[in-house]
């Protein structure tokens, strides 16, 4: 067994375990990739600052979200097409997540189904709509997340039409993998992968096949996109989904301070400020850059957490520190599962905990909710104004 201490080494072994096309779609940018690379190279630029002798005996990064304690405020975001990373993935990265105490996110379009989740887990977790023109359908969705007691409603708004991604199309991406030439022989030397998943629960969308009558496709995400969500989702119709769910509501995709704004008018009980990973809005800023103009637009009104580019517990640190509440990690916990399965989430979570805690430490504080902008030296042009 490899010596992991980082989230660059679950990714180097997931690389080589999964299939191209899933790898492919988790490394992916939208068109350029610009917004994707800036996630990442934007929390280099935000510099910590060093304090010493400060007495770090019994200090904690146990917090909570949406009032909902955390060991650490890093919850696992909802990522499609988990369970293609490995067998039964989101039944994995539930449990990972449960043990460690932080919140999980499952995706409308992900593998495993809600049921499939709630029944393989004892805690709440928390569960992402993406609104689709069948209201039906989504009527329907939102009572069986209901019926499997899910603590928060996710309503991605940055994805009603679907960001190109070129690897994608090239690839032919798909739930299964459909069987071409090209597959064949990629799916030949990913045999471990292939064995798992010939034992998997499920191998389609499952919160969709079943579900829904007379779908074209099913097995593809930009084909379902296309077809299915919703383009016409506006404020009105947000309001609707949040009086239907009733509960707690995160709005998932806020990226300007007007629509941080906007949520906050409408009751969201948490923003997370995301590009989605960079794979919408191409030439978009990157979340950690927006945050300071946005927590100073609504960081009195509204809990704000901060999605997108974290791949390390010195990001979470450098978020919190500049107002989140919380953060959410996609691609950092996909490695692992795509590596280990819960074992690999498990190690993902260990690691951005240890870099989150000695960070801290160095830093001078006891606690992650003591964390502010005097712990960090952010460039100017982070809080500067729009032309
Ligand atoms: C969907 O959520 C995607 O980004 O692929």
């Amino acid at each position: 067994m490899p010596v992991i201490t980082n989230i660059g080494d679950l990714k180097r072994i997931y690389a080589r375990r999964v299939p191209k096309m899933f790898y492919d779609y988790t490394e992916s940018g939208s068109w350029t990739e610009q917004t994707f690379r800036e996630n990442t190279t934007d929390f280099d630029k935000i510099r910590l600052r060093q304090r010493v002798a400060v007495d770090m005996a019994g200090r904690s990064t146990a917090s909570q979200m949406i009032g909902q304690d955390v060991s650490m405020p890093v919850a696992l975001a909802p990522v499609g097409l988990t369970g293609m990373q490995c067998a039964d993935g989101e039944i994995k990265a539930a449990r990972a997540a449960e043990a460690f105490g932080v919140p999980f996110t499952l995706s409308t379009m992900s593998i495993n189904s809600i049921e499939d989740v709630a029944e393989a887990t004892t805690k709440p977790f928390w569960f992402q709509l993406y609104t689709m023109r069948d209201e039906d359908y989504v009527r329907r969705l939102i009572e069986r997340a209901k019926a499997a007691r899910c603590s928060a409603l996710v309503i991605t708004l940055d994805l009603q039409i679907l960001g190109q991604r070129h690897k994608d199309l090239k690839n032919g991406l798909s739930a299964p993998p459909k069987l071409t030439p090209k597959t064949i022989a990629n799916l030949m030397t990913k045999w471990s992968w292939g064995l798992e998943m010939l034992g998997a629960k499920r191998r389609h969308f499952g919160n969709i096949v079943g579900h829904v009558e007379g779908i074209s496709d099913a097995s593809s995400l930009g084909a379902w996109t296309a077809e299915q969500f919703d383009p016409s989702l506006d404020w009105g119709k947000i309001e609707k989904l949040k009086d239907m769910w009733g509960g707690k509501v995160i709005l998932k995709g806020i990226l300007d301070e007007e629509d941080a704004r906007m949520a906050a008018k409408v009751g969201a009980d948490a923003i997370t400020v995301s590009n989605h990973g960079g794979r919408q809005l191409d030439g978009a800023l990157s979340s950690i850059r927006m945050l300071p103009r946005i927590m100073d637009a609504v960081g009195d009104q509204v809990e704000v957490h901060l999605d997108s580019g974290i791949r390390s517990g010195q990001d979470v640190l450098k978020a919190l520190a500049l107002g989140a509440s919380g953060t959410m990690i996609g691609r950092a916990f996909v490695y692992g599962l795509g590596a280990m399965g819960q074992q690999g989430v498990t190690r993902a979570l260990e690691v951005i905990h240890k870099e989150l805690d000695t960070s801290m430490a160095l830093c001078g504080e006891k606690a992650v909710t003591n964390l502010g902008r005097h712990n960090l030296l952010v460039p100017e042009d982070f809080t500067g104004r729009w032309a």
